[in-house]
């Protein structure tokens, strides 16, 4: 084997091993709430493929089951930036977390509301408004991480 080649595999070899690591700390540095958060992207993801499509409104309507369910389960939890916030200001913080929260929850039943009623064009607005409240709060209430895209 050349030089070259051994040292292609060598870099390939170690390129893998990186790769690999770093997906296992992915899955080990999700929280509890992290978790619910995963939950509600997928079945919001979900929503904004098909929100244009009314054929596809049960099963808008029960993503919209998954997404409340997991937000409401998130009231409960508390954010990881709760610890870098002074101790002073750490109740007001999590009270706010838990109003945007509320927030949410108060959008995610007008969205269900409007697929009910098969009001597909005043859905998608209202998708717009919940993307902001998603900008909005991570924000507010999440940890930047290095690598991580900003909303
Ligand atoms: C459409 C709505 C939302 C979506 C799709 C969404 C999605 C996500 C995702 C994918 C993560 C990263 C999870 C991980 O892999 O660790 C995350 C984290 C987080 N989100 Fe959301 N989010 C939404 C709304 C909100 C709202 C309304 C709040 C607060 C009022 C919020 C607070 C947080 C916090 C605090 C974290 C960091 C987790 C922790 O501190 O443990 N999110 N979110």
């Amino acid at each position: 084997m050349s030089h070259f080649v051994r040292q292609f595999g060598a870099t390939v070899a170690l390129i893998v091993a990186f790769t690999q690591v770093a997906h296992a700390q992915e899955r080990e540095e999700k929280t509890p709430l992290g978790k619910k958060m995963s939950a509600m992207n997928t079945a919001f993801k979900a929503i904004g493929r098909q929100i244009e499509d009314p054929s596809k409104n049960a099963s808008t309507l029960a993503q919209l089951d998954i997404i409340e369910t997991n937000a409401k389960a998130a009231l409960t939890l508390e954010p990881e930036k709760k610890a870098k916030v002074p101790a002073a200001e750490q109740a007001k913080f999590v009270a706010d977390y838990q109003a945007g929260m509320k927030e949410f929850l108060v959008t995610v039943e007008k969205l269900r509301a409007a697929v009910k009623a098969g009001k597909n064009t005043e859905a998608l607005a209202i998708i717009d408004a919940m993307k902001d409240q998603q900008r909005d709060s991570h924000k507010a209430f999440r940890i930047k991480k290095a690598g991580q895209p900003p909303a």
